[in-house]
């Protein structure tokens, strides 16, 4: 059967049923064709018209169906969220960011995004003098460079989507990645602002004595629009460096032991990198995303600066302690303790004090 397609797949929910849901697929080409697809899940029924239309049952233009926007009509799945804070300035949600993410429609001023760096490749290091394996799960496993390149395409362009439009999204990686998602960004239209290097104070030994010791971490700063301008506090950024324009190489210590008060992430992030990344690019009460959660390192510091925060995770590990360090800063002990140990925060309060303090009314919420 051969049809040209005039527009889009079209998918709606019909009815929820226990499990298995039934799944109204419009196809708007010439004939105007109606299928029915039984699935538990939005993905599933996307999978099946995928199917139908490798075994040449339908014929589209391939163009016409890109994977987002046929899953960005799937909307009609409730989502609940994992864990939410009684202030509601930080939100958790459990799954694969890449069915969550096309399945609500909200605009962050912020993205940052940590995602597999892809350097769980059986070596070793060393942590507290003890040789380690680099390894640090499943989902940080690499691929092929073709397939690493496909990924950081998928997540940036689901992203691209969330952001506003004078949004600015960070993203970190190492050599074993950052080049891809540099092309990425590039390829989706974004406009690369900086490349920080985090160069860490404290890096692990080099124990192979065959290499300088990797001691730095990048972090790409870009922005949605080449011409929509993005947010950029130059002034507090230049107090903060005695009065100097700040660089981009920002020199912080990994990650201390506090830091870790309610359990193990591998590859956790440091407050204090965090706590910049957000202060440079945003203001009071704006909403941040992380796709890639891990122990919600963002969000700790987007709430000890006054910003809201919806991150997502898939393993019930990590989301378990993003859960903890939330619970833990309510204790307000607990979260003075950590703001006056991150020197951006004692020193931004310096200059302006109470500069952190949310303003409820200007609130906009989630959509769930
Ligand atoms: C590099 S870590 C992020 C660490 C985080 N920045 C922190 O400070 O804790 C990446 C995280 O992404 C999660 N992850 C990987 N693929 C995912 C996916 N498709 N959906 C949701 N989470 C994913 C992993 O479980 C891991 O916790």
């Amino acid at each position: 059967m051969i049809f040209s397609i005039l527009s889009q797949i079209l998918i709606l929910l019909l009815q929820p049923n226990w499990l298995q849901m039934e799944y109204q697929v419009t196809i708007k080409e010439t004939l105007s064709r109606v299928l029915r697809i039984d699935s538990s899940s939005a993905k599933e029924a996307v999978d099946r018209v995928w199917e139908l239309y490798r075994n040449e049952e339908v014929v589209l233009d391939y163009s016409d169906l890109s994977f987002c926007d046929v899953f960005a009509d799937v909307t009609k799945e409730k989502i609940t969220p994992y864990y939410r804070s009684a202030s509601r300035d930080f939100t958790l949600l459990h799954g694969d960011t890449f069915e969550l993410l096309p399945q609500f429609d909200f605009h962050f001023d912020m993205i940052f995004a940590d995602p597999p760096y892809f350097l769980s490749n059986d070596g070793i290091s060393v942590q507290a003098g003890k040789i380690v394996s680099v390894n640090k799960g499943e989902w940080d496993r690499g691929g092929t460079p073709e397939e690493i390149n496909e990924f950081n395409k998928r997540w940036i362009s689901l992203c691209r989507d969330k952001l506003k439009e004078d949004g600015t999204i960070w993203i970190s990686g190492t050599y074993h990645n950052i080049f891809s998602v540099a092309n990425s960004l590039t390829e989706l239209g974004f406009k690369i602002l900086n490349v920080v290097t985090w160069a860490k104070t404290n890096p692990p030994p080099n124990i192979s004595c065959r290499y300088f010791t990797y001691s730095t971490e990048f972090i790409i700063w870009a922005r949605k629009s080449a011409k929509r301008p993005h947010h950029f506090n130059y002034e507090l950024m230049k107090r903060l460096n005695d009065d100097k324009q700040m660089t981009d190489v920002w020199r912080l210590p990994a990650i201390a032991p506090w830091e870790k008060s309610c359990g193990k992430h591998p590859t956790q992030k440091p407050l204090a990198l965090l706590t910049r990344i957000i202060l440079a690019s945003t203001n009071k009460n704006a909403w941040i995303l992380d796709p890639f959660a891990g122990s919600s390192t963002t969000g700790i510091a987007a709430n000890l600066i006054g910003r809201r925060f919806l991150g997502i995770e898939r393993e019930q590990e990590f989301i378990e302690i993003s859960r903890k360090r939330r619970e833990e800063i309510n204790n307000f002990k607990v979260y003075g303790n950590y703001r006056s140990k991150i020197k951006d925060i004692a020193r931004s309060e310096i200059y302006e004090p109470n500069c952190f303090v949310c303003e409820e009314e200007a609130f906009v919420d989630l959509p769930f």
